[in-house]
Order: C-alpha cells, then sequence, then structure tokens
C-alpha cells in the first residue's frame, strides 16, 4: 500500500505530485508529504495526517517551489498515522529525503545499529530507518548517493519502492524497487515516478515497469538509467500505457463506487470481447489454448487470492468442477503461502487479483511456482506484478477500479472463471454440447441483464433508508449464491461499517440462527436454482424468529414475496451465471446504506486498494 509519485523536468513538480497523488490516495490515505529542492536548492518537507487535500491547506504559504520533488500517501504499517511517521523522511543531516512504499521487515536491528552510532529517529517508522542508512553508507564510504542507495539495499530484507533527493544533487532522483511496484514514466526532458501508471498518462504514455532488484538512477537532461544492486546496467523496455485519463474520473457520479458498479455491464462485454464469437456459438479463452497440453492434464487446480478475489476464486471451484470435473481447491493467499502446502508438478494454480499487487497473492505463486505448478493468472491491472510473476493468464479487461471496495472487479473475474471453465470443458469434453450453448449464450446476455438490474438503483435507495438503525447483517445464499452472500457481506462491512456475516443458508440452523431477532435483517439471495425450495424453508426458519428478510428472487416469484418483508426481483438466468445478477443489487445495497450512513465510499477507513504488505 502506500502510494509513491516523483517528478523531475521542466515543469513545477508540486501540481503534478499533488495530482499524482490524488490518482493514488486509493493505496492509502492516513497521511501525505512532499519534499521539493526549491528553486534557491532547498530541500523542503512538508506532511501532515490526513487526505491529500490537507496536505494542500497545509502547505499554503509554503515555498513549494522548484522542479525536482517526491511524495507519498500512506497506510500505516509501522506506527500510527500522524505527520511524524508521515513521509518523505529527512535524514538526520536533512540533505536526504525519502519515500517508501513496503516494509523493511529487519528495521529493528538496523535502527539499534544507527542509535548505537549515534542516529537519533524522530519517528516510528521502518522507512525513516533506511534513509538513515543511506545517509550513514554514503557519509562513511564517501561515495554517491547511488552507491549509498546500493550498499544500503543489501542490508535490508523486506520489500520496498523508494525514491530519495539529495540535496546537494539538485537533478537527480534515485528509485528503487522490491517487491512493491515503480514505474517510471518518459516524457520530453523530463521524467515520472509512481506506484502505478495513473498519475503519469495525462503526460507520456512511456513507462518502464522496474523489476524486482532494479534501481532507477533518473537525471536531469539524461537519458533513464537501470542498474541492480551490483552496478550492472540493465536495459530498460518501454512499454506503452494503452489507460485513458477519463477512466480514472467520476464522469458525473457522485462516488468512483457508483461509477464503477453502473459500468459493469460494459465492462463484462468489454472482458468478453474477442473471446465469445456468438455465431460460432463458442467461448475462446486463447490462454487456456495456447497452453492446452498443461491445463488439460492437470490433475487439480488450486485457487489463491484474497478477500474480493477469494470469493469470485469459490465461484470459479464450482464452475470448474462442474463444467470440467476435475478437483478444485480454493486458498487464502496468505494461509497457503505459510502452511507448507502440497503442490506438485501437475497441480495448475490460478491466482486472481484486481491490483496484481497484493504481497499475499504473489508471495503463493512464487511459492507454488518454485514447486513446478503451472500458474495462470487472472488480474485487472495490466502489467502489475502477478501476471508478469505467471506463466499465462487472461486479463478482466474492466479498467481501472478506483473506488476502495472492489465491484466491477468481481464480476469481471467471475466471468473470466466461466470462460475458462467452458473453455477447459470443451477441450476436454467433460461438458453436454446443449448445456454448452446454452451458458455461452446466456452468458452473452448477462450485460443486457445487468441493465436491467441497475434500473433497481432507486428501489434500492429507499430501501436502505430503513436499514441504517442495523448494527448487524446475515447474508445468506445457497451454492453459487453462496460466496454472493459472503460478496455482498463484506461490501456492507467495508463501507458502511455495519458489522456483516455470510453463510451457506443451511449451516443457520447450526449456530448463527441465535443471532435472529426482530432487529436483524438478513439478506437472502433466494433465486430460482436447484436449492430455492430449501431456501424458502430457511426463510421461513428466520421468519418464525421475527427476523426481518430481504429476499433477492427471480422475476415473477410470488411465494417468497408473500413471506418476506421485502423482495427484489432480478432477470432470470442459468443458475451458474447467477452470480453475474445478484452481486449488482448487493453492491447497490451496500453503497446506499454508507451513504444513508455519511460513510466514506470511496476510501473507507483503515482500508486500502492495493495490499502490497503482508
Ligand atoms: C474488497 C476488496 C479486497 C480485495 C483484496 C484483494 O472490496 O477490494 O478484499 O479484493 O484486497 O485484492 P486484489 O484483488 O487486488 O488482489
Amino acid at each position: 500500500m502506500c502510494g509513491i509519485v516523483g517528478y523531475i523536468g521542466k515543469r513545477k513538480a508540486y501540481p503534478i505530485l499533488i495530482k499524482g497523488l490524488k490518482r493514488l490516495e486509493y493505496r492509502g490515505y492516513d497521511s501525505a508529504g512532499v519534499a521539493l529542492i526549491s528553486d534557491n536548492q532547498q530541500l523542503n518537507v512538508y506532511k501532515t495526517k490526513g487526505k491529500v487535500s490537507e496536505l494542500e491547506n497545509f502547505v499554503t504559504q509554503k515555498d513549494i517551489s522548484g522542479t525536482i520533488g517526491i511524495a507519498h500517501t500512506r497506510w500505516a504499517t509501522h506506527g500510527e498515522p500522524c505527520s511524524a511517521n508521515a513521509h518523505p523522511h529527512y535524514s538526520s543531516s536533512e540533505k536526504l529525503a525519502l519515500i517508501h512504499n513496503g516494509i523493511i521487515e529487519n528495521y529493528a536491528v538496523l535502527k539499534e545499529k544507527l542509535q548505537a552510532k549515534g542516529y537519533i529517529f524522530k519517528s516510528s517508522t521502518d522507512t525513516e530507518v533506511l534513509v538513515q542508512l543511506i545517509e550513514y553508507m554514503k557519509v562513511t564510504n564517501q561515495v554517491s548517493l547511488l552507491a549509498a542507495v546500493q550498499l544500503a539495499l543489501g542490508e535490508v530484507i523486506g520489500a520496498y519502492a523508494i525514491a530519495i533527493l539529495d540535496k546537494e544533487h539538485p537533478d537527480e532522483i534515485i528509485a528503487a524497487r522490491k517487491s512493491s511496484p515503480l514505474v517510471v514514466g518518459i516524457g520530453e526532458d523530463e521524467f515520472f515516478l509512481a506506484s502505478d501508471a495513473t498519475p503519469i498518462v495525462e503526460y507520456t504514455d512511456k513507462v518502464v515497469y522496474l523489476e524486482d532488484g532494479e534501481i532507477a538512477v533518473i537525471n536531469r537532461g539524461e537519458e533513464l538509467k537501470v542498474v541492480d544492486l551490483n552496478n550492472v546496467e540493465m536495459t530498460p523496455e518501454v512499454k506503452k500505457v494503452e489507460l485513458k485519463l477519463g477512466q480514472l474520473e467520476k464522469g458525473g457520479y457522485p462516488h468512483f463506487m457508483l461509477k464503477e458498479i453502473f459500468e459493469q455491464p460494459d465492462c463484462i462485454h468489454d472482458c468478453m470481447r474477442g473471446r465469445i464469437n456468438v455465431d460460432a456459438d463458442n467461448v475462446v479463452l486463447s490462454a487456456v489454448i495456447d497452453n492446452k497440453d498443461r491445463l488439460l492434464n492437470a490433475k487439480r487446480f488450486i485457487i489463491v487470492a484474497c478477500g474480493t478475489s477469494w470469493h469470485a476464486g469459490l465461484i470459479g471451484k464450482q464452475l470448474i468442477e462442474s463444467f470440467c470435473r476435475i478437483p478444485v481447491e480454493v486458498e487464502y493467499a496468505s494461509e497457503f503461502r505459510y502452511r507448507d502446502p502440497v503442490i506438485n508438478e501437475q497441480d495448475v494454480v490460478i491466482a486472481i487479483s484486481q491490483s496484481g499487487e497484493t504481497a499475499d497473492t504473489l508471495a503463493a505463486v512464487e511459492l507454488a511456482k518454485s514447486r513446478g505448478a503451472f500458474i495462470y493468472g487472472i488480474c485487472n491491472a495490466i502489467g502489475s506484478s502477478i501476471p508478469r510473476a505467471t506463466h499465462t493468464g487472461s486479463y478482466i479487461h474492466v479498467g481501472p477500479e478506483i473506488g476502495v471496495a472492489s465491484t466491477k472487479a468481481f464480476t469481471g473475474q467471475v466471468t473470466v472463471l466461466a470462460m475458462l471453465a467452458l473453455t477447459l470443458a470443451k477441450e476436454k469434453g467433460t461438458i453436454d454440447e446443449q448445456y454448452y450453448l446454452s451458458v455461452v449464450r446466456e452468458l452473452n446476455q448477462i450485460p443486457e441483464k445487468m441493465k436491467e438490474v441497475l434500473k433497481l438503483n432507486d428501489k434500492l435507495a429507499e430501501l436502505s433508508k430503513t436499514f441504517t438503525y442495523a448494527h448487524n447483517f446475515i447474508y445468506l445464499g445457497r451454492g453459487y449464491s453462496y460466496p454472493v452472500a459472503l460478496e455482498g457481506a463484506l461490501k456492507l462491512k467495508e463501507i458502511s461499517y455495519i458489522h456483516a456475516e455470510g453463510y451457506p443458508a443451511a449451516e443457520m440452523k447450526h449456530g448463527p440462527i441465535a443471532l435472529i431477532d426482530a432487529e436483524m435483517p438478513v439478506v437472502v439471495i433466494a433465486t430460482q436454482n436447484a436449492l430455492y425450495e430449501k431456501v424458502l424453508s430457511n426463510i421461513q426458519e428466520i421468519k418464525a424468529r421475527k427476523g426481518r428478510v430481504i429476499a433477492f428472487v427471480t422475476k415473477g416469484d410470488t411465494v417468497i414475496s408473500q413471506i418476506a418483508d421485502c423482495s427484489i426481483e432480478l432477470p432470470e438466468t442459468i443458475e451458474c451465471l447467477n452470480p453475474l445478477i445478484t452481486t449488482v443489487p448487493l453492491q447497490l445495497l451496500a453503497y446506499h446504506i454508507a451513504v444513508c450512513k455519511g460513510m466514506d465510499v470511496d476510501q473507507p477507513r483503515n482500508l486500502a486498494k492495493s495490499v502490497t504488505v503482508e
């Protein structure tokens, strides 16, 4: 987490840095800061607790001149959010300033060593240790900033993307990465630096994604130089970014989250473009066809992911198992990476990640790869770390997701998983031809059906007013609707701070039913499927205990509407694709409840979009 921006060129650095921080605020927003080498060669550091807008207020009346600078928006890991812990951090002499995204794991040992040599620390962060260590290396070895950075990073254990300024070299930024993302933008006589390409696209489409262990030496008026810790020069690969500026704006919506919910019909259409051929009634995911030998011979699939992406994985399990008859395990990446899992060369690991940067998922990928498994990535952020670490994969192509609560990425992930399962099943011959055709045709109808669901927005906005009183919610579903229940509950928790739990509906009677009383809202996904009657019985059980049932049913359902306190009718679809329909109203419900409660929907407390730390 944390967002990093840097600039060196002919323009004023400050406005570019602030705009860049705002684009990266989704990565963390508990404090922000900027360091500039001013027109009169001073190294000025300004930082404060709170969002980037508070930093802007803080710097009024201060010297913000200069054409070189670095800036940071923080998501606290070591040390509470406060201005002392905000980045940039000065070295003791105040000649160096450094920003950092990641965690220095051996910071305590390094700090002790530096303290023994007389270094004084002003913050409780791991980052300050790094800047002091670089200064120590520079002074004691009488070397350049680059050499000092190389020496210091050689002693560091952990993850970092850093950028550093030296008052004595006002025309240079040194930046380095290991396990945290860093992108260099190349303009006309100017360079940009950022955690992802979003702050850069406005100025240039030429970027270099730094690889682990690489250090960028960025000097005014010179070519970009990339070296490693041993000073071996690397050849940077310049790539073109396809991102459009309009994709990063709210487009008239009050929040990014609402915009992203409403974008879903187009996103799913984009996700399927070129992959579903409706005339020929078939789906082709090229990564599956290109790696047929490896995938068709897989004895087992293991899906690794976190949070919402893990919920998509649970749906993927049902799709792959039922279409392809291959066992699938779904693992939290954070657990998988540390429990010495049994993995063999015939396993295929599917890593699902919107950001492509989640540290636990990336580590799970590396572990599985080191044990010979074949790795398939399902990601959104193009060129991010996970797609670069996998053997093959499919992007979900839903465009940048900026609201911290994931919405369109989830439906994009489920769509890709459905296409993957269909492509594989067809190749393996494990799916009935008629059923295959019906799923392909129905998948193609999903964007139109999502549009119908979005027409319920006003109704859900009205309904949500009734539930702002609640401190707890239960979400229930069965089969394909169980992961949807988990996802609905997560959305509500994240943005409204109401405690919510998702359960498989039949598990109710094994404990959670004790929670039901007249105050308890229970959201039930009760669309027509093989388990409809059973879900109906679960609703009866809740009503018998006076729980308040909000049921999401298939259009035309007259049974549940008689029993539930409120029932919302959704367009009919094939059972395995139901999550693509039922998730949308749950996103809207969570959104409107949070708005009614006056919450910061796009930037909920304590969260960050891209979890690049453990
Ligand atoms: C919830 C949410 C998170 C992410 C999780 C994994 O709305 O966004 O639970 O799903 O942090 O992130 P990615 O998919 O980027 O690996």
